[in-house]
């Protein structure tokens, strides 16, 4: 499957779905890490709160942003910080080019859940994608994995056979051009 999954985790818990999902869809996987290490919930909350206000002197991913031509979709995982992704992460996923892909959002919380994220999530990685299937994991909110994955797989499959149809018409319009019928 063509696909790479990117996720920050402080205390574990993002990380260890992050690898529950690679090792059931069998695709690349890559941490994002902050350029300094998250601590304790106080310190998050404040360092968070400089970050949304100050991103140009706050926190930075210190990952190189990836080439992600070679996927046709992108899982990104994080956790829920005050309803919302983390920062950082955000800025990070702005770098990126997700023109064309499938892309999946999962996270994990105590309780609010995935969907008040999904707003700055739809923003950082643009238009010219399809932001689908969002996954979360959370003391007082469980979505059903197995339907997930299913859901997930069917969506890789879609996005495969989109990739050649695309690579189909470019070959009948450069057959066109070289007048070939
Ligand atoms: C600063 C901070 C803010 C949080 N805000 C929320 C929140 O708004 N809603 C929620 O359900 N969980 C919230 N949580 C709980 C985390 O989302 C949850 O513990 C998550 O699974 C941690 O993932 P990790 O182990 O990958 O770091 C918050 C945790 C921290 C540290």
């Amino acid at each position: 499957m063509n696909a790479l999954i990117m996720y920050y985790s402080r205390k574990g818990r993002t990380e260890q779905l992050a690898k529950t999902i690679q090792s059931d869809l069998g695709c690349d996987i890559l941490k994002i890490e902050p350029d300094k290490p998250f601590g304790n919930f106080v310190s998050v909350l404040s360092r968070e709160s400089h970050d949304r206000n100050k991103p140009e002197n706050g926190t930075h991913a210190v990952t190189a942003v990836p080439d992600l031509s070679g996927y046709d979709v992108v899982l990104v995982g994080y956790p829920i910080w005050q309803t919302e992704m983390p920062e950082f992460l955000a800025q990070f996923l702005e770098a990126c080019d997700f023109a064309g892909k499938t892309v999946i959002p999962f996270a994990t919380c105590a309780s609010t859940g995935i969907q008040p994220s999904l707003k700055r999530m739809s923003t950082v990685v643009g238009t010219d994608c399809d932001l689908l299937n969002p996954l979360c994991f959370g003391a007082g909110h469980h979505d059903d994995y197995r339907s997930w994955l299913n859901k997930t797989r069917e969506l890789a499959e879609l996005a495969a056979n989109k990739d050649d149809d695309r690579d189909q018409d470019d070959s009948d319009a450069s057959d066109e051009e070289d007048g070939n019928a």
